[in-house]
């Protein structure tokens, strides 16, 4: 049986786009059975309709507190008995009960080569703290806001002359590889999380994630 995917966005949904695209290739274990936005505008549900994949927009702006809101969405996620759910541009802080019910289920894609910049505007942070290189992160979703246990990186370099929207199309060229490659992985039950650490195939993997090189 085919891994149901569930996907929370608010914005573009390039990397909704890229798992969907994922999904059609032969012998991919998994099926992106719902989107769901905070944002009514979200391009990416539009990307959904016109794949005839479902969608649900709940705004956090009718919700009383983080709480009420995360209650709710964990009971519009569960409608659609998803097997993992996957944050593509989800930007919202969630709550611990949220990340608790979803837990070794929920990954997430970050912009940064983490720990470094965990939050906003990645791009102009590793450009004005002079980096050469620069990337994006797929971790398991933990109770720490961008901080639990990275599982693959992509590296891209910096240029001199680089601007953060130049900076952000190298990253986003890389993140489209890697978090299908990841959720495959999920779908395939080789990937888990044990004691807050990510293990690939058994083998539990090092701080920076598979790809690392120390
Ligand atoms: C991506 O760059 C993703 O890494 C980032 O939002 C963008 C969404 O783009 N996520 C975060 O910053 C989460 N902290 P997309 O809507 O085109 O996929």
């Amino acid at each position: 049986m085919s891994c149901r995917i569930l996907v929370l966005i608010s914005g573009s949904g390039t990397n909704l786009q890229a798992i969907i695209d994922a999904c059609k290739t032969p012998d991919y274990p998994g099926q992106v059975v719902g989107v769901l936005s905070n944002k009514a505008e979200a391009y990416g549900l539009e990307r959904a309709a016109n794949e005839n994949i479902p969608t649900t927009t709940l705004s956090h702006r009718d919700f009383e507190s983080r709480a009420a809101y995360d209650q709710a969405l964990m009971a519009a996620i569960d409608t659609y008995q998803p097997n993992i759910v996957v944050l593509a541009g989800f930007m919202r802080i969630l709550t611990p009960a949220f990340v608790q019910h979803y837990q070794g289920q929920l990954i997430n894609i970050h912009p940064s080569l983490l720990p470094k910049y965990q939050g906003l505007n990645t791009h102009q942070r590793a450009i004005d703290a002079g980096d050469k290189e620069h990337g994006v992160s797929v971790h398991f979703v933990t109770e720490e806001l961008d901080g639990g246990p990275v599982i693959l990186q992509a590296k891209v370099p910096v240029f001199d002359d680089d601007t953060a929207q130049e900076l952000a199309a190298r990253v986003h060229e890389q993140e489209h590889r890697i978090y299908p490659l990841v959720i495959k992985w999920l779908c395939q039950g080789r990937l888990l999380m044990r004691n807050e650490q990510a293990v690939l195939d058994d083998v539990p993997l090092p701080v920076s994630g598979y790809a690392s090189d120390d």
